[in-house]
Parts: structure tokens; C-alpha cells; sequence
């Protein structure tokens, strides 16, 4: 079963999975593929995380999150009046050194089993051409006023001046010729090749800091999975370089001490999950960054001890304020998740981003793809918002070969008896971390079908801004009065709250579930 945002993507998972290819075979086609068929968020010029459990249990995270090029410093966004530019989000200088393609051949070197070639074959047709749907189309347009100021991306994304129009064969021959190098010769060519070579030629056209050194010295690293126990069931998920499973760790051990919990959409449950929210996040934004840089508390964050602490400090009637910082943001959708179970019962859940909607929107010219935006996920000013208004601390600030803190929370449940139940993950920027606890608790403890939790509405809350931000329809009326009369600011979000992409065992199978938030698919064989 493949769930990801895009059925071509699904579609390509499959044909490997076909083929005798494995989980993780057939995230690393997918992976390839949604740098194709969704340019907004897959890549090969960003970065991710994979969870990956083998059907005997054993479970392993890899990190391939980018890392500052070497020329970074601590306040290279600032002015010289102090102020912070939007020069982490657009342009040459928003790139952190892409991590994708070593890790995604890290993770096939350690678990695949088909020829790496065999994994690139369907991205590279679909870069040689197929037809771009309407959802894709509609995303370049609307970003076309940062495509048209790179020439790469002039020259990718809006041939003849526009998007290519919904239903035409799109070509993207540069981008086919790329993947075919990777293909034939690994992430040598990426890192240290001809690829290499267009990335650097790249920045020098932009004035951006990623050199020959900066690729050749990344690696992707192996890490071990964050593992919580809630209410009996085991959920592992990713540590730092990601906050998610840390920062879901604590909302869910808040919530695990509550024997009776308020009915869904309730006042009282809405205010709980808030409370839990914000005070994972203070945490979050304190204490979490690159593990290679800080020490960070993480027994003491993830004790169920501390979580009593924190729930003893919840006021079941009232809000408690998160101390006051100015703070704005709001988050696109320009990640994405996809998640994975082959046959034999290995799985993997993988998150790959970007950063902002077509990253940098900086096209490496010649080599047909995008380079990340990722330098705004660190704290350019530590104190102050960043692009989804998250104020962080000196422990994500920048430096020289450091990886910018993330909130991506691919995730996996195993139930009590230590089979495989659920794979889980989405985009949506912190709201990636509300949105995998939520859908989480909506199944162990609301008793809803994978389905119902990953179409239920969605609340938000991230410490600073002090606010609760709901879906559209979401809360009713009464609820949302409620709420404000126990203290809370609560607005309704501007669009939707993540694009989940979920898989579940249930006693008639494997049950794959894309967002009916978005145009995703699940491909079952
Ligand atoms: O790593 C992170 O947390 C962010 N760069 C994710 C960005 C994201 O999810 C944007 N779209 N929804």
C-alpha cells in the first residue's frame, strides 16, 4: 500500500513494489517521483526524514535534513539596521545543502533490495514527459512571480511565459537527464560530479553560499527513532535534527493522563489538546535544534514525570497565556508525506520538503531542479518569528554546518501486541506536529476509522502566537464562544490544517488513506 500526495507518485511506489521491491525501495521511487510530478514539495534539492520499521520490529530513522553551507553565520538575514530580510525564503542565499539524494541512497544501501536503477526508471519517464493536472498547474501560477526571477526556473516552470495549462505533456529534460546521472552513478555526481558543478555555477550566479566543499562533506545520518508509549501502544517517530516526535511526545504524554477525556469537539477536549499544545511547544522552541550542536533534555522532556508536572500546571477552566512575544505566521502546504507497507510488513514513513511552496524558487540551471528554502526554519533572529511565526531560541540559531530545526513528524503505531497498526505523516510547517498527534489520538481514543481521524477537523496551537487557529467548519459556534469565555484567542485558519497521508491495518487489510483535504492517492496491490 502507498499513500503520498500525488497517484503518479503512489503509482511509481507500486511499480517497484511489483517488481519484488521492498518499503523502502518504493519510498526511494516515490521519493524521485514527486520531484517530478509534485515540484512544489518533492525534490531532490531539500530534504526529509524516514522512519522505517522492518516487519520483525526493528525500527530506524534516517536524517537527511539540509545543513547551513560553511559561509553561514548566526545573523547573515540581518540588515545593518537590525532587521530581519526575506532572503532565507527566496533566492540563492535561502539554501541549505540539499540532503535528499544521499539519504534516500543511504536508506536504499541499508535496505533495498532492487538495483538502484530499476528505483529511478519511473521518475525519469515522467520527467521525459507527462501530463500536468490541474492542482500542479494552478501551484506554478500561483507562484509564478518568484519562478520568473530565477532563469532556471523561467525556463522549467513557465515555458512560453505561463504554467503549462492543465492536460498538456509536460517535458522537463533537463530535469530527466539529471535523474538519469543520479541513476547511473549515485550521489557521487550530486555531491561531488557534474551536478555538483551546476549547483555551485548556481550560486555563483546568485550570490548564494554552497560550494564544492559544502556538498562534498554532507552526510545523512542514522538516528534512533523517538519512542513513546501511549496508553499502551509504542509510537515511534523522529528525533532531532526534527522536533516532531519530541514535541508530540509531550502533548501526548500530557493527554495520556486524563483516564476520562471530554467528548471530541468539546469545549473541555479542545481546551486540553490546546494546553497540551502550548506547553510542548514552549519546550519546543526553547530547547530543541541540530543534536550535533546542542545539548537538549530530551529524557527529562519525554518523562512521563515532567508531563505531570506540566498537566498539574493546566487549569481544566481557564487558558493559560503563553508570555507575550510578537508573533505572525501562517503555513502553506508545500511539504509533503507519503507512507509505505509492502507485503512482507515493512514499512516506512516519509517526510520530504522543500521548506516554502518551490523552496528558493531558485532553479539549478541546466540541472532542472530546485533548490530549498530551508535557512528560514533556523531562528535568524533568535526571539522573533520566523516565516510560520515560531519564535525559537540560540539552539536553533545558525551556524556553519548546522541542520536547521524541523517539525516533520513521520510516524509509526505499533499496538499492544506489537503488530504494525498505523503509518502516519503530513506537511503543513508546525501544524505537522498537531496534526499527526491528532489524528493519533482521534483513532486510540476517539475509537474513529483511519479514515474519520484524517478527515476530522483539526485545531492548532504552537505556544506564540498565543492563539488557537481552527479549521473551517470545524468547531461550532458554541465551542469557539466557549473557548473564548476560558480565555483563549481563537481564530479560523485561512485554508486547511495539513495533507495527511496514512496507512492502517485493519482485519480486512491494509487501508490507505490520502487527505480529502487534497488531490493524493493510495495505490493498493
Ligand atoms: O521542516 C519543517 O518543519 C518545515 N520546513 C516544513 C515546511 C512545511 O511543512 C511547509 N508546508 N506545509
Amino acid at each position: 500500500m502507498v499513500v503520498s500526495a500525488h497517484p503518479l507518485a503512489s503509482a511509481a511506489g507500486i511499480e517497484v513494489i511489483k517488481q519484488g521491491g521492498n518499503a523502502i525501495d518504493a519510498a526511494v521511487a516515490v521519493g524521485f517521483a514527486l520531484a517530478v510530478v509534485l515540484p512544489d514539495a518533492g525534490n531532490i534539492g531539500g530534504g526529509g526524514f524516514i522512519v522505517h520499521r522492518s516487519a520483525a520490529g526493528d525500527v530506524q530513522a534516517i536524517d537527511y535534513r539540509e545543513m547551513a553551507p560553511g559561509g553561514a553565520s548566526h545573523d547573515m538575514y540581518l540588515d545593518s539596521a537590525g532587521n530581519v530580510s526575506d532572503r532565507s525564503l527566496t533566492g540563492h542565499l535561502a539554501s541549505g545543502v540539499p540532503g535528499s539524494v544521499a539519504g534516500m541512497y543511504e536508506a536504499w544501501k541499508r535496505h533495498g533490495s532492487l538495483p538502484w536503477a530499476t528505483l529511478l526508471a519511473p521518475a525519469i519517464r515522467l520527467a521525459q514527459s507527462h501530463r500536468i493536472d490541474a492542482e500542479r498547474s494552478g501551484e506554478i501560477s500561483s507562484d509564478s512571480d518568484r519562478l520568473v526571477l530565477f532563469a532556471g526556473s523561467r525556463q522549467q516552470f513557465l515555458p512560453g511565459g505561463h504554467a503549462p495549462p492543465p492536460g498538456t505533456l509536460w517535458k522537463q529534460s533537463d530535469l530527466a537527464h539529471t535523474l538519469q546521472l543520479i541513476s547511473d552513478s549515485g550521489p557521487d555526481v550530486f555531491y561531488h560530479g557534474q551536478i555538483a558543478d551546476l549547483i555551485v555555477a548556481e550560486m555563483q550566479r546568485g550570490h548564494g553560499l554552497i560550494t564544492k566543499d559544502d556538498l562534498r562533506r554532507y552526510r545523512p545520518k542514522w538516528r534512533t527513532p523517538i519512542q513513546l508509549s501511549y496508553r499502551g501502544y509504542t509510537i515511534y517517530s523522529m528525533p532531532p535534527a526534527s522536533s516532531g516526535g519530541v514535541t508530540m511526545g509531550e502533548i501526548l504524554n500530557i493527554m495520556e493522563g486524563y483516564d476520562t477525556l471530554p467528548a471530541f469537539g468539546t469545549p473541555a477536549y479542545e481546551h486540553l489538546l490546546t494546553e497540551a499544545m502550548r506547553r510542548a511547544f514552549i519546550d519546543r522552541n526553547q530547547w530543541l535544534g541540530d543534536p550535533d550542536f546542542v545539548n537538549m533534555p530530551l529524557e527529562r522532556l519525554l518523562s512521563k514525570s515532567y508531563a505531570a508536572e506540566l498537566r498539574g500546571q493546566i487549569d481544566p477552566q481557564r487558558a493559560t497565556p503563553t508570555p507575550p512575544q510578537t508573533a505572525t505566521g501562517g503555513e502553506g502546504m508545500h511539504t509533503t508525506h507519503y507512507s509505505i507497507v509492502d507485503a512482507s510488513g515493512n514499512a516506512a514513513s516519509v517526510t520530504t520538503t522543500l521548506n516554502n511552496g518551490f523552496g528558493s524558487a531558485v532553479t539549478v540551471t541546466g540541472a532542472g531542479f530546485l533548490l530549498n528554502d530551508e535557512m528560514d526554519d533556523f531562528a535568524a533572529v533568535p526571539g522573533k518569528p520566523n516565516m510560520y511565526g515560531l519564535v525559537q531560541g540560540e539552539a536553533n540559531a545558525i551556524a556553519p554546518g548546522k541542520r536547521m530545526l524541523s517539525a516533520m513528524t513521520p510516524s509509526i503505531v505499533v499496538d499492544r501486541d506489537g503488530q504494525l497498526l498505523m503509518v502516519v505523516g503530513t506537511p503543513g510547517g508546525p501544524t505537522i506536529i498537531t496534526t499527526v498527534a491528532q489524528v493519533i489520538l482521534d483513532v486510540l481514543d476517539q475509537g474513529m476509522t483511519l479514515a474519520d481521524a484524517v478527515a476530522a477537523p483539526r485545531i492548532h496551537h504552537q505556544a506564540l502566537p498565543d492563539v488557537i487557529r481552527y479549521e473551517r467548519g470545524g468547531l461550532s459556534e458554541a465551542t469557539v464562544a466557549a473557548l473564548r469565555g476560558m480565555g483563549h484567542q481563537i481564530e479560523m485558519r485561512r485554508g486547511t490544517s495539513g495533507i495527511v497521508a496514512a496507512i492502517q491495518r485493519t482485519p480486512a487489510g491494509w487501508v490507505g488513506v490520502p487527505d480529502p483535504r487534497y488531490a493524493g492517492g493510495a495505490v493498493g496491490w
